[in-house]
């Protein structure tokens, strides 16, 4: 199959050069699709000489890219997004908890899975990494329904043995045991990866997190996500939990849980030492400014990017929204109240490659490059008529695309492709 649109591709980081330099676009280009992979990418009409006999499909100006990768969601918080009036611990309790309780019902779990997913693929988020709730029913709901949709997805059953209500809480050798047969029956099947997830260090005992960063030895392949310096009052009690640690970095590095493959959810308020590990080691950051600013909790300094992996993330339900343009929206907005006006080529890239790299994922999606596995989109550069009239404005690429990341939805989402095939939604 040979797609045809505005094509826009990176071969190079547009956070370590300029736009120009890293990011290819053919405003009359196409892509070749063989076997559930890209096979190639080029000007339509050598593309269209060289394949003569190839079925078309012309997107006309749609922008052709690959599709958005999410690097930190709950789905088990679809039902709860947009909860009014709460910080992050007054948040968990009132509105998150209770929710997650309900995934012990397999019918519970399976319908939101479903849910969550098409949300997704509206949106044009063809992989996310998600966490679960600590039911390893969740786990299955999420994997299956991805399986069946034939998805790239992380995810993970949440550790949490401590500080969380009854009938959520597992234990460090249940945890372990339920991750590991989860790992055994999901890791690597298809295209899942397994997350190891503590959900974060407050609700796991030293005893747990050590278990975790066991299980994640035993199995490198597998992510391990968990969350980090949201927000002042959790940086303070985790310095009341673990007294002996230098500071909220220092607990995970204690146990294991940092380095390539490991994704920090937030990362906002971090000190100079834990800056220095984050880059030393490897570990990735999850940026999720929507969440950041709906819960309050602080102004991400995205220039991180430039030593220490970064991805966008919606944080789906702490974050507002399901659309990575509106979140890229959003992480422009916090840019600017720090004095950093994100290019597009700059958001563009941490929604999809950056992403990809922050999972380890980089080599097989986040980019329109031959190899690549086909999860593409087609971005409607002209979805709503506000966003038509100024786009309409455009002398270049870029004035013709932020428009549609400040002001798009799923609107804007012209056509999802996974490994190839088309998306029901979109
Ligand atoms: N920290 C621990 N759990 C959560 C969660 O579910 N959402 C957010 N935003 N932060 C967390
Ligand atoms: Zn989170």
């Amino acid at each position: 199959m040979l797609l045809l649109g505005q094509t826009l591709r990176f071969r190079a980081k547009p956070i370590h050069v300029g736009p120009q330099d890293a990011v290819l676009h053919d405003s009359h280009g196409a892509v070749l699709v063989r076997d559930g992979r890209i096979a190639a990418v080029g000007p339509a009409a050598t593309l269209r000489a060289a394949h003569p006999g190839e079925p078309v499909h012309d997107l006309g100006r749609a922008l052709l890219m690959a599709g958005f990768v999410d690097a930190h969601a709950h789905y088990p918080q679809t039902g709860i997004i947009a909860s009014w009036g709460k910080r992050l611990i007054d948040w968990l309790e009132t509105y998150t908890f209770p929710e997650e309780m309900r995934f012990a019902d397999p019918a519970h779990a399976a319908r939101i899975a479903a849910l969550y997913l098409d949300l997704n693929l509206s949106h044009g988020i063809t992989t996310s990494c998600a966490y679960c709730t600590i039911h390893p029913g969740s786990v299955d709901a999420l994997m299956g329904a991805a399986q069946a949709r034939g998805l790239r997805l992380a995810a993970g059953k949440v550790m949490m043995d401590r500080n969380a209500p009854e009938g959520l809480r597992d234990t460090a050798q249940s945890g372990h045991d339920d991750s590991a047969a989860l790992i055994a029956r999901w890791h690597g099947v298809d295209r899942l990866t397994y997350a190891v997830t503590p959900r974060f260090a407050p609700t796991s005992s030293p005893a747990q997190l050590e278990a975790a960063g066991a299980l994640w030895a035993a199995n490198p392949t597998c992510l391990m996500q968990t969350h980090l310096g949201e927000q002042v009052e959790e940086i303070a009690w985790v310095g009341r939990l673990f007294p002996d640690a230098p500071d909220y970095l220092g607990v995970y590095e204690r146990f294991g849980l940092t380095g390539p493959g490991a994704v920090m959810g937030h990362a906002i308020h971090l000190s100079a030492r834990e800056i220095a590990a984050l880059r030393d080691s490897g570990t990735a950051i999850a940026h999720c400014p929507t969440s950041n600013a709906f819960i309050g909790s602080g102004l991400f300094d995205a220039g991180l990017a430039e030593t220490i992996p970064v991805g966008l993330a919606t944080d789906v339900g702490g974050g507002s929204s399901f659309s990575m343009l509106r979140t890229m929206a959003a992480a422009y907005e916090i840019g600017q109240l720090r004095g950093r006006a994100l290019h597009p080529a700059q958001l563009l890239w941490l929604a999809t490659q950056g992403a990809a790299d922050a999972l380890r994922m980089g080599d097989a999606v986040g980019n329109l490059a031959p190899g690549r596995e086909a999860d593409l989109i087609a971005l409607d550069l002209a979805s709503t008529p506000a966003i038509a009239e100024r786009a309409a404005r455009a002398d270049t690429l870029w004035e013709a695309v932020f428009p549609t990341i400040m002001m798009g939805d799923d609107r804007a989402i012209a056509g999802v492709w996974i490994a190839g095939r088309p998306s029901g939604s979109g």
